[in-house]
């Protein structure tokens, strides 16, 4: 795998592969890389794409600088973990390369609607951030495909809606959540837990499906929702947000949805934790006892 710091070599590598009639693939990710990162690159290779991953901590996406001072950085462990995977080239530029005019004269790009309430609310600026360096790699990189985790719901529809709205020429392509065994998300941020909190930390899931089970029974966001922070706080974390929303859009949701998805963010030590798990076919699946 090759490593690459700057816009100019990236242009090159890729285009040098586009001309060997290549599908070029893209994972942009801010590195401390885990196997949910690397489900991505596998999607990619198993789509035969000729695969391109970025590492860079966006400065413009944290709303918090301590947060983005004690943001991981693992770049030679992430660049074995990458070669391992097959993947093909990496793009790891500096914060100078990304925003040469300074972060504040940069362009920004807000998306409305969809970036607003759950994260957005909770952490303003940050899907703007979020949307602006991701449509800088994508035209940096112009993919046919870029991947994105499903753990991260709302980001791929604010990425999604992005992309339709500014005729972007790239496909979103959404992978599942990959978990631990105990049915925790893979999360950089999971390495923030002490041993105790990481036992405590699959309370954020399991709330989840005890919400999505009585959802499923009756039906009635807040008779489902009653209790589930209450319930969250006691297994250690401090919610931040527990909501049932419509999967298409994230509106909120109405009894008429066939699909909705519970969405839930919450403090545990020193990690920001969020994960959500859908709904399907409610119409088909009601009654269904467990997921
Ligand atoms: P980061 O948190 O590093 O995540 C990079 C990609 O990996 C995102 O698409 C995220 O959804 C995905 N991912 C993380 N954990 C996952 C898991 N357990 N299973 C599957 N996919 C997972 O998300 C970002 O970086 C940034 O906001 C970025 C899009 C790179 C823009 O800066």
């Amino acid at each position: 795998m090759i490593t690459v710091h700057t816009i100019r070599e990236l242009r090159e590598h890729v285009r040098k592969a586009r001309s060997a009639q290549r599908v070029i693939g893209f994972v942009p990710t801010m590195g401390n890389l885990h196997e949910g990162h690397i489900s991505l690159i596998q999607r990619s290779l198993g789509d035969d794409c000729f695969t391109v991953a970025s590492i860079f901590v966006n400065p413009l996406q944290f709303d918090d600088p301590d947060d983005l001072a004690r943001y991981p950085r693992t770049l030679e462990r992430d660049q074995q973990m990458l070669a391992e995977a097959g993947c093909n080239l990496l793009f790891a530029p500096d914060v100078d390369e990304m925003y040469p005019e300074g972060q504040d004269r940069q362009t920004t790009i807000h998306v409305p609607e969809v970036s607003e309430g759950l994260c957005g609310g909770s952490r303003p600026g940050h899907f703007d951030g979020v949307a602006t360096v991701v449509n800088k790699l994508l035209n940096m990189v112009q993919p046919d495909k870029a991947f994105f985790g499903e753990k991260d719901f709302q980001q791929v529809a604010v990425i999604r809606k992005m992309v339709d709205d500014l005729c972007l020429p790239v496909a979103i392509c959404p992978v599942p959540t990959a978990r631990d065994i105990d049915g925790l998300a893979l999360s950089s941020r999971n390495g923030y837990l002490t041993e105790e909190e990481r036992q405590q930390a699959t309370g954020l899931y399991r709330t989840l499906q005890e919400i999505a089970n009585d959802f499923r029974e009756h039906k009635d966001i807040s008779r489902s929702l009653t209790d589930a922070r209450e319930r969250l706080d006691q297994r250690g974390f401090r919610t931040d947000y527990l909501e049932i929303r419509r999967t298409s859009d994230l509106a909120p949701a109405s009894p008429e949805d066939d699909s909705v998805i519970i969405l839930g963010a919450a403090y545990i030590g020193k990690a920001r934790l969020i994960d959500n798990l859908l709904i399907d076919n409610l119409t088909v699946t009601l009654n269904a006892s467990d997921d």
